[in-house]
């Protein structure tokens, strides 16, 4: 099953069961959202969660890309990735979470094919401001998939404040041996769908409430599913990754951490440039700078003449064309090569500044306040250059 498939059969299903779908929203959430970028499907819903009521109904779907900075560190490894896209439904004080987990388990065995004895769940086993949530420990017990409780492990919310509530995990088991311990022992038991019972809103003096409605919201990691599906060991060999990893080895030999990182921050930014980002020194601009940044650091490491103008258009037209922002490889090329440009003349201004002999011993803290100021060196770079790396 390929990645598009994965998405029709999900949607599909979901429509037969009375949602419709609304359409994702881009990277960059509505005005006056404090966080820079929607890091879930749920993110643009929030209003509704809140009681708003949603134009298209009490039931929705939808697939919405999401971008996750906290994971920055882990892109790499197979499972994480900086822009990556949560499938979603949405109970918006309709139906409850035993309904939704029972839904969920028959689209995972009988839509995808996902042996049933290769599952376990994850359940709220309760804390002091709130109870276990049995509801949905029955209904996993009732078809015989294995539950592990957990406190704060399953327990969602997108922030200190607002809405929040408890969630039940799913884990579907990656390994070659038949499963072995629960889902926070074993790491290939890998998570691809969450079902969070959002009942609670937290207030800013950390009390809970209860929202005016009972919502259900779940999102499944497209990229992980598909990789469970096609049987492979990273998203990174997925028919979503098949370009990338046709076409970078022979450009730019790596080894396997820096290519799955060179391949992940080069997509995230082309969709980020595609949603309208531009590099900068602040906010959104200095998140997709970091991941330039560290793409470049990464292949000038081994070869500083290699550059992103090598990058075939065949690998813009997939990303941009998998996220609907079609008409923009030129102008996503162009800022890429921008960047790169930037990037090497403050390189080598940095180089020429910290060869003074002022700067041979120690860097004292007015030293990087001068570099930064003067010369426009941040900290990092400067850090860098005297490691002998170059971010
Ligand atoms: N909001 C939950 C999550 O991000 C489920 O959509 O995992």
């Amino acid at each position: 099953m390929d990645t598009e498939n994965v998405i029709h059969t999900f949607v599909e299903y979901f429509r037969d069961r009375g949602h419709r779908r609304i359409t994702g929203s881009t990277l960059l959430p509505p005005p006056g959202d404090s966080v820079l970028f929607t890091t879930s499907g749920m993110h643009p819903l929030t209003p509704y969660v809140e009681g708003r009521p949603h134009p298209l109904g009490r039931r929705l779907v939808n697939v919405q890309r999401c971008l996750r900075t906290t994971d920055l560190d882990e892109v790499g490894d197979s499972t994480h990735l900086t822009v990556f896209e949560m499938l979603g439904t949405w109970s918006l004080g309709d139906y409850d979470g035993d309904r939704s987990i029972a839904w969920g388990h028959d689209l995972l065995v009988d839509g995808f094919g996902i042996d049933p004895g290769l599952l376990h769940a994850t359940v709220f086993g309760g804390d002091e401001h709130c109870g276990p949530d049995t509801g949905s420990l029955r209904t996993w017990e009732e078809r015989g998939v294995p539950v592990e409780l957990t406190a704060e492990e399953n327990w969602w919310s997108n922030g200190p404040t607002g809405p929040c509530g408890p969630d039940s995990e799913i884990f579907v088991w990656t390994g070659d041996t038949p499963p072995r311990s629960t889902p926070t022992g074993d790491e290939r038991w890998v998570e691809v769908w969450n079902h969070v019972m959002m009942r609670y809103r937290r207030g800013a003096d950390g009390s809970l409430s209860l929202l005016p409605q009972s919502n259900v919201d779940t999102g499944l990691g497209l990229e992980r599913l598909t990789a469970v599906l096609q049987g492979k060991r990273s998203v990174f060999e997925t028919d979503l990754f098949e370009p990338w990893m046709r076409t970078v080895p022979s450009l730019w030999p790596l080894d396997e951490p820096s290519l799955r990182l060179v391949c992940d921050h080069l997509r995230s930014a082309i969709v980020v440039i595609g949603d309208g980002v531009l590099p900068s020194n602040t906010g959104r601009g200095y998140v997709l700078r970091r991941l330039v940044r560290r793409v470049l650091t990464t292949l000038w490491r081994v070869d500083p003449s290699r550059t992103l103008g090598d990058l075939p258009g065949e690998l813009f037209q997939h990303t941009l064309d998998h996220f609907g922002q079609c008409g923009h490889t030129g102008s996503v090329r162009t800022v890429l090569l921008d960047e790169e440009r930037r990037f090497t003349r403050l390189l080598e201004r940095g180089r020429r500044v910290l060869s003074q002999s002022r700067f041979s011993g120690g860097l004292t803290e007015e030293d990087y306040g001068y570099l930064h100021d003067t010369h426009g060196l941040p900290r990092d770079l400067v850090l860098g250059l005297r490691g002998g790396t170059q971010e």
